[in-house]
């Protein structure tokens, strides 16, 4: 038998292996545009979560914080502060974000300080739904305790 690696072989070996990496990528991908859909509870979005985002993104708010992981480690995680200021409870969770954003800055010493937005009553109110909504989307429990 010869040993001669030819030039067919190499043909071979770069479509078969182009062929089983683009078959696997579109997989994939098709597997997460499926999973997605059934993770993030999109038939629980409302006008009100999308007015959140929006005030999310106009004042930057990941520019400081993570959220699902994602941003900056200034502060804290917020997709499970939900969970862990409002105990899973929407009208407390609303008291609370209140008093926090109008909190702000605390002056407390030796914490890294949050600024002023002077978001108005409704402001606050979408970014508690926007906030309520992404802590329930399917994230594989991240982070992995109530304080990250
Ligand atoms: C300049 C950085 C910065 C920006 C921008 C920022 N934050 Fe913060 N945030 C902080 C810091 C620092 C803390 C922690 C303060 C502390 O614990 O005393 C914090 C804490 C919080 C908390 C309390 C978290 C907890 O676990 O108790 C919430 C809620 C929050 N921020 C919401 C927001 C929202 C909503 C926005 C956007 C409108 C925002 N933050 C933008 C710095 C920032």
């Amino acid at each position: 038998m010869s040993e001669r690696f030819t030039k067919g072989m190499a043909r071979n070996i770069y479509y078969g292996g182009s062929l089983f990496f683009i078959l696997l990528f579109l997989g994939l991908s098709f597997d997460t545009v499926i999973a997605l859909s059934e993770r993030d509870n999109r038939e629980t979005l409302t006008p009100a979560v999308a007015e959140g985002k929006a005030v999310w993104e106009e004042n930057n708010c990941v520019g400081c914080h993570s959220i699902m992981g994602e941003g900056a480690y200034f502060a804290p995680e917020l997709a499970n502060v939900f969970e862990r200021r409002g105990m899973g409870d929407e009208a407390a969770f609303k008291g609370y974000l209140h008093a926090w954003m109008n909190a702000q800055p605390t002056g407390a010493p030796g914490r890294r300080q949050m600024p002023q937005f002077n978001l108005t009553d409704e402001e606050i109110d979408a970014l508690a739904e926007f906030l309520i909504w992404t802590s329930r989307i399917d994230d594989n429990d991240w982070p992995p305790n109530v304080e990250g």
